[in-house]
């Protein structure tokens, strides 16, 4: 009881001592704000002045209305109920400066409170607060041009469009300041109030780039006590990728890269949105294999990768990554990154011959130039020039300068004909060309010179190319110069009208359109060789009065001939009587037919120890003769009758008148008789047979036993053959000889034949 008895008189105290306080007179005031709906401490200095003293009491003021009050020496306190109805009030005395805590704080608390401290000893201290309540305004919220709400998002605009955009807040007290913000930069702050009452707003004009679209926000604010309150928009922005860049990921050396080997390169596109396309170019070639693409949404990156395998032609090339932004125009939505690529390999050769009107041939003595034509990458450090795959060195028939892309020859000789390769060295590789060839032409010169092969002269040169002309001159001893010119190296000899049977100079001289050759290819033949063979199968005989030398004609003969030999009186040689032709009518030889055949040449008359000679002879000249001596038996054969020595011309006139005489008185008619006989049955021939091979043997044989009636004389036949042209004979045939032999049809001559053989001489 007597505590509440205190507490009402003291009140009551209180309230009859009302009084105004005065700020600035009575006591110092201090500005506070404080927010709607918070708390806020207002604070009063209770120290002492003097240790002496005592504190009486302690009041606090809301517009000189007491709300609390403390009675130091009753230790009592006291709040306004209607004030602290809500229990908002605390006070906490022990804290110096003591602290009166206001919570839930409204609007009409915006005051100005103070508090009085009454002392046993000193004067009464005023201390004022004036208190400011803050209301927040609300959250600021969007308008478009044409007053739409727009939530969070609008868009999507294209690069430098202006956006307009209202930001509105309701409320706030203090009235708020509204600005627009693009991340931490104040971008407007031209706030000011709506034609809605109780609103502001700020409408914002801002040409959109990349960096101001992105963190768009709208603050509000009144109070320092309490964070902006703040709306963010998120403007949906198209934007071409602003940096595309390429880069290799393996397969290079360096930046280089080398014909034939994988390469992985990849391109990267930042900021693009939407995301970037990316598409790969080789030259203006859109490359769609070998390739992939990956997004990072977040950092909005386009990726790709492509695989590469570049070629020789790809050195140079431009490789281009496009990131295309598919949302926008490409002429704005496109953006791009080049590189020029580099290729290197091993180098590309290839062997030129300058000046090649001639293509791979020159001339002795011109000069040779080879190039070496390469394409490197990077440039040949090194040439190599190889002959025949040798490789060059210098020093030898090609010079010094054997490591240059060229190759030359002053004067080319013949050594320097063959295969040229050269080989280029880079860092790469090394590559050799495909050879050439090189063919030295020269003038012919004689190489074996004028030959004789069979029946034809050759023209033996060196020459490049082949000789196309040889021009001949034959020079028979005593005779006139025969000129020929041939196509060809051989000249046959039948082409040769002049006679060949002596010794002959033939020359060559062979021209192939390079030069003509310097000195012409000579030689003396002698073509002793090519004349007939020996005849061998002759015999002797003696008829028609006279010896006769008959032969098998040998093959190739045009000709023969027959000799007479006689010992010399004074010596023991032999010395040539006379010559005659063999054969018949023109004196040619015979040739072999179907029909047998002998050749005949006369001789006139031998005596012991003459010796009959037989050749055979073609335009080459003759064979050695065959000799045969006339045996005992021819000689007593052509031995004259006794009588004859009557016949004989001085004898014959004395003897001749008297034989006359008796011959008449005897008989004309036994004279006429016999002298018939002696025409009708001439003396049998006597023939000697020589060198007889058996088939030859055989036949003389069978037609001395078997007496055959000739169909065709011997005579007659070989008229047949008596011009001896030598297209109409027909040519010798060893082979045919068995043939005639075992079935001849034609006989021998009717002559009854005595065989008489002797050995030659
Ligand atoms: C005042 O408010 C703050 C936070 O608003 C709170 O932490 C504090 O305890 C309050 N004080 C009182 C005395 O209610
Ligand atoms: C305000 O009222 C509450 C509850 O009614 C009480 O606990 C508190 O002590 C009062 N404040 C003061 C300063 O008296
Ligand atoms: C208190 O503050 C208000 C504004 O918050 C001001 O208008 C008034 O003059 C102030 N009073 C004193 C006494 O300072
Ligand atoms: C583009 O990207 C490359 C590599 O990623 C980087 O070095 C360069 O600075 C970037 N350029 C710009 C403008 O961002
Ligand atoms: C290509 O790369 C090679 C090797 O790295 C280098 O030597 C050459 O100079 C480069 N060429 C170009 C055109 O860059
Ligand atoms: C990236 O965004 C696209 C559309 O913008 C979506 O389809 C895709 O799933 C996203 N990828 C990831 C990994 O978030
Ligand atoms: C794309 O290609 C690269 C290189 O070819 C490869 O490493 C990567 O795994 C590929 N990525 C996808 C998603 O296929
Ligand atoms: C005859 O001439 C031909 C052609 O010339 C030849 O082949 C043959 O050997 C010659 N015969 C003889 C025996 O010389
Ligand atoms: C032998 O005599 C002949 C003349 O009868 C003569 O021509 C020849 O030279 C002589 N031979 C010798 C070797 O004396």
């Amino acid at each position: 009881m007597d505590h509440r008895m205190r507490v009402s008189a003291l009140i009551l105290l209180l309230i009859s001592n009302t009084y105004t306080f005065s700020p600035e007179i009575d006591g110092p005031v201090v500005s506070q704000e404080a927010i709607e709906g918070r708390n806020t401490s207002l604070h009063c200095d209770t120290s002492l002045e003097t240790s002496t003293d005592e504190l009486m009491l302690l009041v606090w003021y809301k517009n000189d209305v007491p709300i609390y009050s403390f009675d130091y020496r009753g230790s009592s306190e006291w709040s306004n109920d209607l004030f602290n109805s809500t229990g908002r009030l605390k006070a906490d005395l022990d804290r110096q400066p003591t602290v009166l805590t206001v919570s839930a704080l409204r609007e009409d608390d915006q005051a100005l409170y103070h508090c009085r401290v009454d002392f046993l000893q000193a004067p009464t201290r005023n201390l004022g607060v004036n208190l400011t309540i803050v209301v927040l305004p609300s959250k600021p919220f969007f308008f478009d041009e044409l007053d739409n709400k727009v939530e969070d998002k609008i868009g999507p605009y294209h690069e430098g469009d202006t956006l307009v955009l209202k930001c509105l807040v309701i409320g706030g007290s203090p009235p708020p300041r509204i600005s627009w913000y693009s991340g931490e930069t104040l971008i407007d702050a031209s706030d000011e109030d709506s034609d809605i009452p109780l609103m502001r707003e700020n409408e914002l004009y801002l040409p959109l780039t990349r960096d101001n679209a992105a963190g768009l926000s709208c603050r509000a604010t009144n109070t320092k006590l309490a964070p902006p309150v703040v709306a963010t928009l998120q403007v949906k922005l198209y934007l071409p990728a602003y940096n595309v860049s390429i880069h290799w990921v393996s397969g290079t050396l360096g930046d280089a890269l080398q014909a034939g080997r994988p390469a992985i390169v990849q391109c990267t596109a930042h900021g693009s949105n939407p995301p970037a396309d990316l598409a790969w170019w080789m030259d203006h070639k859109h490359l769609t294999q070998h390739s992939n693409q990956t997004l990072i949404n977040s950092t909005s990156t386009a990726i790709s990768f492509l695989q590469l395998s570049p070629g020789v032609l790809d050195d140079g090339a431009t490789l281009a990554c496009v990131a295309t932004n598919v949302a926008m125009a490409p002429s704005r939505g496109a953006k791009a990154d080049l590189v020029k690529l580099n290729v290197t390999y091993s180098p590309i050769v290839e062997v030129s011959i300058a000046g090649d009107e001639n293509g791979n041939r020159v001339v002795e003595l011109d000069p040779l130039h080879l190039q070496c034509e390469v394409k490197a990458n990077p440039p040949v450090e090194r040439f190599l020039w190889y002959f025949d795959d040798v490789e060059i060195q210098p020093g030898d028939i090609w010079g010094t300068n054997t490591s240059s892309p060229t190759l030359l020859v002053e004067e080319v000789s013949k050594h320097h004909a063959g295969r040229y390769a050269c080989e280029a060295v880079n860092s790469v590789g090394r590559t050799r060309a495909q050879h050439v060839t090189i063919i030295v032409n020269y003038p012919p010169e004689c190489d074996n010179g004028v030959v004789v092969v069979k029946e034809t002269l050759h023209c033996s040169v060196k020459a490049l190319p082949t000789p196309d002309t040889y021009f001949w001159h034959i020079y028979p001893t005593g005779f006139d110069i025969q000129q020929l010119t041939t196509g060809s190296a051989i000249l046959p000899l039948s082409q040769v009208t002049a006679p060949l049977s002596g010794t002959v100079k033939a020359t060559c001289e062979a021209s192939n359109g390079v030069a003509s050759q310097e000195v012409p290819c000579e030689r003396a033949l002698s073509l002793e060789h090519l004349r007939p063979q020996q005849p061998q199968q002759c015999d002797l005989a003696y008829e028609y009065e006279e010896f006769q030398m008959r032969c098998v004609p040998v093959e190739n003969a045009t000709h023969y001939e027959v000799s007479v030999w006689r010992m010399s009186n004074s010596n023991t040689s032999l010395v040539l009587e006379h010559r005659a032709a063999m054969g018949f009518g023109s004196g040619q030889a015979m040739a072999q037919g179907e029909a047998p055949w002998l050749l005949r040449g006369a001789l006139g008359k031998l005596k012991a120890g003459d010796e009959a000679g037989a050749s055979a002879c073609n335009r080459y000249g003759c064979s050695r003769a065959l000799l045969l001596r006339p045996t005992e038996n021819l000689l007593t054969a052509s031995a004259p009758p006794w009588w004859e020595f009557l016949v004989e011309k001085d004898v014959a006139i004395s003897v001749g008148a008297v034989v006359l005489v008796a011959a008449f008185l005897i008989s004309t008619f036994l004279v006429v008789r016999l002298a018939r006989r002696t025409r009708s049955k001439p003396p049998a021939p006597v023939i000697q047979v020589l060198q007889l091979d058996d088939i030859a043997r055989d036949y003389l044989d069978t037609i001395g036993e078997n007496k055959v009636r000739a169909s065709c004389s011997l005579r007659s036949c070989s008229s047949v053959y008596s011009d001896g042209s030598e297209a109409s004979a027909p040519t010798i045939d060893r082979r045919r000889k068995p043939l005639w032999i075992t079935q001849y049809e034609a006989p021998p001559p009717d002559v009854t034949l005595t065989l008489h053989r002797e050995s030659a001489v």
